[in-house]
């Protein structure tokens, strides 16, 4: 790819390739509840969102360090440097680890270790945004920010994410409230299973400055409108998209038609150990089912330089190149 890419929406803990599962039971002592690793990965098929976040939290088991954290995230700079990734913005679930008894400064030393080295290390910069789990209680959700921020971690913004549908945005106001307060950057999973209700609320009860999925503001004209006026960035994920069954195949994803109608439209892996592919994987096999043009695949990637949380510095440096 000619123009560098920025990746803005991507969960470290679906960058856990099962080999590295495997590797990390036996460093931390843990059984797994499978015959073996084509046991594991016989259980990648997804009917919808839940199926997959059902293995994705089970597999998390096996993060306990600072020094997992760091290696996991370290292995995902190394693929996305390898996939032309020169900006990584990734999220973390930190509900997720605090809940099975890690602490939360072993999660945050380890990721933010990783993240301090990365332009050293793997020529990309990145940053992290903590995103809290929308299907767990809004008490968790204060509890967790305020730990964060007492911790003063370094994270770039806040995010929301986990099983949507039944999960509004509204839900999240005051916790989203304070971390715009903060300072923090602010954006939402929103529309990818649930209804274009979800996407007005995530920006207009939330402050949300980018979406992440939003395909189903294609059934909402009005919506589409305010976004494309409003310059909202949408950070879609084509092969996560496919393996929750969002669409039947690539060649239906409505990509190109989102372009079209002047949505800020990115490419991003979502949890690429999970759905079959890094982001180079993405724009190579959204780009074979679309024929999307060399044009259009310079559009993908200066969208997502611009909709990044890099400095202007670091966004001119990148456009440039
Ligand atoms: N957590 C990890 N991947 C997710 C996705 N695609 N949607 C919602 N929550 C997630
Ligand atoms: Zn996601």
């Amino acid at each position: 790819m000619a123009t560098p890419v920025a990746e803005l929406h991507m969960h470290i803990e679906g960058s856990l390739e099962p080999e590295q599962i495997y590797r990390l039971a036996e460093r931390n002592r843990m059984d797994l509840p499978y015959k073996d690793i084509d046991d594991l990965k016989s259980r990648y098929e997804f009917t919808d969102l839940q199926s997959f976040l059902d293995l994705y939290f089970a597999n998390m088991a096996v993060l306990r360090t600072a020094e997992d954290f760091a290696d996991l995230t370290r292995a995902y700079f190394r693929r996305a440097a390898a996939a032309g990734v020169a900006h990584a913005e990734f999220f973390f679930n930190p509900q997720a680890h605090v809940v099975r008894g890690v602490p939360l400064t072993e999660v945050l030393d380890g990721i933010m270790d990783a993240v301090a080295s990365s332009e050293r290390e793997f020529g990309l910069s990145s940053a992290a945004i903590a995103a809290i789990l929308r299907d767990q209680p809004v008490k968790d959700a204060e509890e967790i920010f305020s730990e964060i921020i007492r911790l003063q971690a370094p994270i770039v913004g806040l995010g929301l994410d986990s099983a949507e549908v039944g999960n509004p945005p509204s839900l999240f106001e005051d916790v989203f409230a304070r971390a715009r307060a903060e300072g923090l950057h602010v954006v939402a999973h929103a529309g990818e299973e649930g209804p274009p209700e979800y996407i007005w609320q995530a920006l207009d009860i939330l402050g949300a400055e980018r979406i992440d999925h939003g395909v189903r503001a294609l059934e909402d004209p009005a919506l589409i409108e305010r976004l494309v006026d409003e310059e909202i960035p949408l950070t879609v994920c084509p092969l996560s998209n496919v393996r929750l069954r969002v669409f039947d195949s690539l060649s239906d994803h409505p990509l190109r038609s989102m372009l079209e109608m002047g949505l800020i439209v990115t490419v991003n892996s979502d949890d690429p150990a999970y759905f079959g592919g890094y982001v180079d994987d993405n724009f190579t096999e959204l780009g074979r089912a679309l024929g999307l043009t060399e044009a259009e695949r310079d559009t993908l990637a200066r969208n997502s330089i611009k909709a990044s949380f890099a400095s202007d510095a670091r966004k001119a440096e990148l456009l440039r190149r």
